[in-house]
């Protein structure tokens, strides 16, 4: 049964975070190399950008490529940088259709040269567009860039440029590869996992939380539509009490 009749349009969440998981495994069940499960991944992502488009959801964050991905054979790290080069550089055109604007957060420098290459001409081709900010969380890990923005921190702190009294949650904010973006509302996780993994630690603080046993590749249109009415179901009181909620 097609759900999205039945999602509120009126309350569709900012920014959704995905920990798209379970490549490996839907591979397997397959008989198929590991790697056959990340291009099926493609295609849900695909999809689920272009339901973002559809559902008014403006922010999108993947996480494509943790920093402790890297520990991966290298074979397979191989693939998947040979296949983020051969997505982003094959979907710029399509993306570009739909208004989706492109951005990466992670420790971009340290991806191939040709990934560097091929997502910086991506992200110079989608500059202008406005239905959807897609942000590829690359080579990214939350502690990793937390450890960077406390090192900026320190340095402001130590040449006199900030006081000790200025930090706040604002000013970390700022400090963090995410600066431009909006805390995602949902989070979703595929493959029956129930980790966050080192993904956006701080920027969660709130976020409410969505897991399926669905594998990423399965993961297609209607399974969004279904978080999407989960995150609907729920009451979020960031901290207050539901009369406090109920009464505004
Ligand atoms: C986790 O599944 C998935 C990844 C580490 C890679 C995700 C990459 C893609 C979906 C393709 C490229 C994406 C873009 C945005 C171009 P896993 O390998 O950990 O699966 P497992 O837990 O079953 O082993």
């Amino acid at each position: 049964m097609d759900l999205k009749y039945k999602i509120d349009t009126g309350n569709i969440p900012q920014h959704v975070a995905i920990i798209m998981d379970g490549n490996g495994r839907w591979a397997k069940q397959q008989g198929e190399d590991r790697i056959f499960g990340h291009y099926e991944g493609v295609n849900s992502v695909r999809e689920i950008v272009e339901a973002c488009g559809e559902l008014g959801v403006k922010y999108l964050t993947l996480y494509a490529f943790s920093t402790e991905n890297w520990n991966r054979p290298k074979e397979e790290v191989d693939a998947l940088m040979e296949l983020l080069v051969s997505t982003i550089s094959m979907e710029t055109p399509n993306l570009n259709k739909k208004g989706v604007k492109l951005h990466a957060i992670g420790d971009i420098t340290s991806l191939p040269q040709s990934c560097q290459n091929e997502l910086q001409e991506s992200i110079n081709i989608t500059a202008n567009n406005t239905t959807v900010n897609l942000i590829l969380a690359l080579s990214y890990s939350s502690k990793w860039e937390i450890i960077n923005a406390v090192k900026q921190i320190a340095t402001q702190v130590q040449n006199g440029t900030i006081k000790t009294t200025d930090i706040n949650a604002n000013l970390i904010d700022n400090y963090l590869t995410t600066s431009n973006f909006p805390d995602p509302a949902l989070m979703i996780r595929t493959s029956g996992e129930h980790r966050i993994s080192n993904f956006l630690l701080w920027q969660l603080a709130y976020a409410e939380f969505y897991f399926t046993d669905t594998l990423w590749p399965d993961f297609r249109k209607n399974d969004f539509y279904k978080a999407i009415l989960s995150y609907q179901n729920r009451e979020r009181r960031f901290g207050k009490t539901s009369d406090q909620i109920n009464n505004n």
